[in-house]
């Protein structure tokens, strides 16, 4: 290649970088003996050289180049190139440098890992693991970290509310008053009804009363990791909310982790849940001033060894929206919408028993959309108003009724000690109405 023509790919490089321009650059650079200059390119492979390429460009380094390069070099690549230039490495005997890039590499891109890698360049597989956690670290549990709302948000469930009150939030607000009588703050409370009623509403409510950090974690989150992961992950999480008190930590879907271990499907599930025990009870860490809170749609699913004493110990049963909390929801949703004067809430609330939270909530979206078509029809601004709810309301329909026949049989056949009095009261009130 000519000079002219390499200068012109190197400013258009500058204004416009891409793999394909470094490439062609690096490799007139290297067949015109001009390796010192290649500096600049090193970094923008991504996933452009094959296997051979690489090893052309590594050999060049050879001559005149360090470490450092190298490491500019891995940065560029994509997991696959990034492998096979450790392996080149390695093949060439270049052990420090391989494992120097190995090591960075996993910084940046946990999927590299390789137990190969490990033994070939005499790293314990623990230190490999600990560079996957550091990053997991960073990576992920602040996506766990969540606002919090308070209670002003939560319509309705006033008992639930004053159960939290006096049971939860009071400890966190006086801790003295509490500690005076040895009586522990936080610990474990499990939320448990039917989908879409509020549990993890509550939960994120509960934690803004506390003025605690919130830490929102979905069971089957952490349980997808890679084997030998989970546990590192939910210890990392345990450890961020121990420096971080007061704080919640609420688990959504805890029946994700209780049936798998019914099902044992492997091993590794089991040393989660054993692993999470171990958290909970605090054995070796104090959990003083944590609340874990949990929720799940099938509490009789759930492993009874997470319901002893010291884990979640306390079950709080959220129920479907009353009709006073129905027509609070209603007004909830709808508030910050044009909404015409005509729509008949109360008799909204009385065709909606059995609705969940959820299903109001969508059932205003529906109406939304109907007024938005009438809109678009007639070609002027119409509000929502009560035909629209109507036309809703044949598309709709309550939620709970199903998982309240479910739970009445677990109650009145399989209420062990009175663990689901409240569904039964519930129940029982309701079907008198
Ligand atoms: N008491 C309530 N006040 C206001 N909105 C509510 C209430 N209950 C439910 N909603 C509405 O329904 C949505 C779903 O509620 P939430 O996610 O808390 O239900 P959930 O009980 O956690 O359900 P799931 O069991 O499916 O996780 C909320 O985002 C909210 O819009
Ligand atoms: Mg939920």
């Amino acid at each position: 290649m000519d000079t002219k023509t390499l200068n012109n790919l190197k400013e258009a490089f500058e204004v416009a970088p891409s793999a394909e321009l470094a490439k062609i650059i690096t490799f007139a650079l290297i067949e015109s003996g001009n390796v010192d200059n290649i500096a600049p390119y090193l970094g923008s492979f991504g996933s452009s050289l094959s296997a051979m390429e690489l090893e052309q460009v590594v050999n060049a380094l050879e001559s005149s180049g360090n470490q450092e390069s190298l490491m500019i070099l891995e940065r560029g690549l994509d997991t696959t190139a990034c492998t096979n230039l450790v392996r080149l490495l390695i093949n060439s005997q270049k052990l420090e440098n391989a494992k120097a890039v190995y090591l960075s590499a996993l910084e940046r891109d946990t999927s590299i890992l390789n137990r190969e890698f490990d033994s070939l360049l005499g790293i314990e597989p623990h230190v490999a693991k600990l560079k996957v956690v550091e990053k997991a670290e960073i990576a992920d549990l602040s996506r766990y970290r969540q606002k919090t709302s308070d209670f002003n948000d939560v319509v309705g469930l006033d008992r639930i509310k004053k159960q939290i009150h006096k049971k939860i939030i009071l400890p966190f607000q006086s801790p003295s008053l509490f500690q005076r009588f040895k009586k522990k703050i936080g610990g474990g409370v499990l939320l448990y009804g039917p989908p879409g009623c509020g549990k993890t509403l509550l939960a994120r409510a509960t934690a803004g009363e506390c003025n605690a950090s919130f830490f929102n974690v979905e069971v089957s989150d952490v349980l997808d990791m890679y084997i030998g992961e989970s546990e590192q992950k939910l210890h990392a999480i345990f450890e961020k909310a121990r420096n971080e008190t007061p704080s919640v930590i609420f688990f959504d879907e805890l029946e994700a982790l209780a049936g798998k271990r019914e099902h044992a499907r492997n091993s590794s599930s089991a040393n989660t849940v054993s692993q999470f025990l171990t958290e909970l009870d605090g054995f070796s860490q104090n959990n003083e001033g944590i609340l874990v809170l949990a929720s799940t749609n099938v509490p009789w699913a759930i492993d009874a060894a997470f319901l002893r004493p010291g884990r979640f110990d306390r079950m709080f049963f959220v129920p479907p929206p009353d009709r006073e909390a129905r027509y609070g929801i209603l007004k909830h949703h709808i508030q910050n919408r044009p909404a015409s004067d005509d729509i008949n809430f109360n008799a909204l609330t009385n065709k909606t028993s059995g609705y969940s939270g959820a299903d109001l909530a969508n059932l205003i979206e529906m109406a939304a959309d109907e007024a938005i078509d009438e809109s678009l029809v007639q070609g002027i601004d119409v509000d929502i108003n009560f035909s629209h709810f109507k036309e809703a309301l044949q598309e709709s329909r309550a939620t709970t009724t199903e998982w309240l026949t479910t739970a009445r049989n677990y109650a009145r056949y399989a209420n062990d000690g009175g663990r689901y009095n409240d569904v039964l009261d519930f129940i029982n009130k309701n079907s008198k109405k």
